[in-house]
């Protein structure tokens, strides 16, 4: 153990080193928890439709400007996506199309774009949910969505250029959202806001990649 102890002394004289963290969704209930945690320790670049840093998720271009105006990044989390939640009699290819350009190639795309901007070493944090592996009525889009989320991130990880890393968050129901997801989701636990953004601490400062980790 003391060699160790000396080795982060010799490298950074026992400190963590900050990073510069681009956080997407950075003003929603997940976003808003990690901005808190994860700003404890490090620089936080908020981003969204209506942040500082304005992107789209579902706008490639909007993604490429704003990585070009950030510049080089530590780490990048994703705490956006919309689906469209609706009984499965009533879905047909357009109402998928939302998730699938929504949240699943918007998060995938931030990673595609976003790795020739952050650093060796450096990581990206994506979120997927509980119906990845519980199912609700209406809810067949966000489970396709948060599944194929899931395998992207797997998937990815042996592959990341640079030594990047890519895990992805599932939390369950969040207490601070139950007011909204309630009626759909009778019966299930809820999580506070605040245990999801441990969750992404562990990703980003971290060494681990291809993770799933679930938050329930
Ligand atoms: N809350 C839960 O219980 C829960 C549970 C499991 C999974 N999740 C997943 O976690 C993610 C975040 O959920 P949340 O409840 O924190 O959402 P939220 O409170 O509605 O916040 C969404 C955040 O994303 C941003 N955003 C929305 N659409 C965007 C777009 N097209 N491009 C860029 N930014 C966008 C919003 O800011 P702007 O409006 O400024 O863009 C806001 O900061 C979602 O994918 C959700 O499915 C949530």
């Amino acid at each position: 153990m003391r060699w160790r102890v000396r080795l982060l002394d010799c490298e950074s004289n026992g400190k963590e080193t900050e990073m510069k963290i681009l956080v997407v969704g950075a003003s929603g209930v997940i976003g808003s928890a990690v901005v808190a945690e994860l700003g404890k320790r490090h620089d936080i670049v908020a981003a969204g439709r209506s942040a500082s840093v304005r992107l789209d998720i579902s706008d490639g271009a909007s993604i490429k400007a704003a990585y070009e105006k950030i510049g080089r990044l530590d780490a990048v989390v994703v705490a956006a996506g919309s689906v469209k939640f609706a009984p499965l009699a009533q879905m047909h290819a357009a109402d998928y199309e939302v998730g699938l350009m929504n949240k699943l190639m918007g998060q995938v795309n931030l990673v595609l774009i976003g790795r020739d901007y952050v650093r060796e070493g450096g990581s990206f944090t994506l979120t997927s949910g509980i119906l990845d592996s519980e199912f609700i009525r209406g809810g067949t889009s966000a489970s396709m969505v948060n599944g194929g989320l899931n395998t992207f991130v797997m998937a990815a990880a042996i592959e990341m250029p640079r030594g990047q890393r890519i895990n992805i968050v599932s939390p369950g129901v969040v207490a601070e959202s139950q007011d909204d997801y309630e009626s759909d989701f009778r019966g299930f636990e809820t999580v506070p806001a605040a245990r999801v953004a441990r969750a992404f601490a562990k990703s980003v400062e971290g060494a681990q990649t291809g993770q799933v980790y679930r938050v329930v």
